[in-house]
């Protein structure tokens, strides 16, 4: 690895200053680390929580170091607060829904309770899915790496992921194996226009009925039909993403020539998607040989922009075959400046702009085009892009983005995200002492280092 330098070894000791600094203490105990370090500039008061999803580099790192109780103890903490009985605006939150953040108050007589933020207090009361799911597969790993079967055998463990399943497995008004959730359920928790069917959550949804019959035992009737729904479900959604959202010259050509309102059981636009949506820019985009998975696909509706997250869970988890993994790494490196360019790597591709930008996002400033989360560049996505493209073979592309961001991250001060086409410019509203940046460049430097570390994730 061509950083392997001195310089490299003293961004790393800062990277982990950062994480030192982040653990959040309840009764004396380690159970998580907050989201960005205190600063006068922080951009929103509950980055001083510590959030489900922002917490899984941590782990990660945590868990390669040796030091696993911190993931226990945030395990259980986390599970703890989600049998609490809540209310949100009338409705009951579910009882495997999971919080999205929680922060450890202290009160005047100098006790500390926790609270938790299920999105009753999120800017745009947004409730998360992803909690859940990141939950069952950082037990997954808890357990795989430390050989500790037990904790999840505790029946309040149990009851738990039953629950979770339940929830995620109960049949609504779909007709399709994906997920139907609401806009701003995960990493990207403002209206994105990203409601539906998004690939970020189907991928972390597949990743938890892969593992799910290793974690879930069989109790009664009710779990064994359970866990037979979720291995159903597992062959049925790898099908549909394979298919549905799989991007590349040759299905776009498909589509660009489909016919459209076909009735009945024998259709090929089984979606009835119309040509006539595909965005200019796609043809001229799309190299001849990569590929990628669509942001989100429903009736009538392909979003074609590129969501680096799902793609990147999708590789790592095995949802893509090998040959659409490949492709998505070959689109990396024939699209390198759009995708990456002064910091890896771009949450989505491409911005929106004027009209669209006002509808989707709701005139959102923050996410102005090429800004946070609407083409924005997050240091957070580092890690799962060196993930995926180790297990594809691509270690040259993982070390070109690993030697961008230590070159720049410290001396930037660990921004939360960049923003401008390329990614040059420290995002705007960005905070500095952001966890997750710093998180992410260490796990990057491990899964270099130690590429095994890759199978510590559901595949
Ligand atoms: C922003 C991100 C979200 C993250 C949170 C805390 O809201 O969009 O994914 O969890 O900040 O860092």
């Amino acid at each position: 690895m061509e950083m392997t330098t001195n310089h490299s070894t003293l961004v790393i000791d800062e990277a982990y200053e950062v994480l030192d600094r982040s653990i959040m203490m309840h009764n004396d105990r380690p159970i998580g680390t907050v989201a960005a370090l205190h600063s006068t500039q922080l951009a929103a008061d509950n980055y001083l929580d510590c959030f489900v999803r922002d917490f899984v580099p941590s782990a990660l790192v945590f868990i390669a170091d040796g030091k696993p109780e911190i993931v226990r103890n945030f395990l259980e903490t986390v599970l703890t607060l989600r049998t609490r009985e809540r209310m949100v605006a009338g409705h009951e939150v579910q009882p495997g829904v999971m919080p999205a953040s929680f922060r450890v108050v202290k009160q005047d007589d100098g006790t500390e309770n926790i609270q938790a933020d299920f999105g009753e207090r999120a800017i745009g009361r947004v409730a998360p899915v992803d909690s859940m799911m990141w939950w069952i597969i950082l037990l997954y790993i808890y357990e795989t790496s430390t050989g500790d079967h037990e904790l999840s055998k505790q029946p309040v463990f149990q009851d738990t992921m039953e629950q979770i399943l339940h929830l995620c497995l109960k049949d609504s008004f779909e007709v399709s194996p994906a997920l139907l959730v609401p806009d701003a359920c995960s990493m990207i928790d403002r209206r994105m226009g990203i409601y539906g069917h998004p690939i970020e959550i189907q991928a972390l949804f597949y990743g938890v009925l892969r593992i799910i019959h290793s974690l879930l035992e069989v109790k009664d009737e009710q779990t064994r039909s359970l866990i037979n729904t979720a291995i159903t479900r597992e062959k049925a959604l790898l099908n549909y993403v394979r298919i549905f959202y799989w991007l590349d010259l040759d299905r776009l050509n498909e589509i660009h020539r489909y016919a459209t309102e076909e009735f009945g059981v024998d259709s090929i636009n089984v979606l009835n998607i119309y040509p006539e949506s595909i965005p200019d820019w796609v043809p001229d985009w799309l190299p001849d040989e990569g590929g990628y998975l669509v942001g989100n696909v429903g009736a009538s509706r392909m979003d074609f922009r590129y969501f680096a997250l799902g793609n990147f869970l999708s590789i790592m988890f095995g949802l893509t075959s090998d040959d659409q993994a490949n492709r998505i790494m070959k689109l990396y490196e024939l699209r390198w400046n759009n995708l990456v360019g002064a910091m890896p790597v771009k949450i989505c591709y491409p911005a929106m702009e004027g009209l669209e930008w006002q509808v989707r996002t709701g005139s959102d400033p923050k996410n102005v085009p090429w800004s946070y989360q609407n083409g924005g560049n997050w240091p957070t996505l580092l890690w799962t892009f060196v993930a995926a493209a180790l297990k594809t073979g691509r270690g040259d592309l993982a070390e070109r983005a690993y030697n961008i961001a230590i070159n720049r991250l410290s001396s930037d001060d660990w921004p939360e995200y960049y923003d401008g086409r390329a990614g040059k410019l420290i995002g705007r509203r960005s905070n500095f002492k952001q966890v997750w940046s710093a998180t992410s460049l260490i796990l990057a430097n491990k899964l270099l280092e130690k590429p095994d570390l890759l199978n510590l994730f559901p595949r």
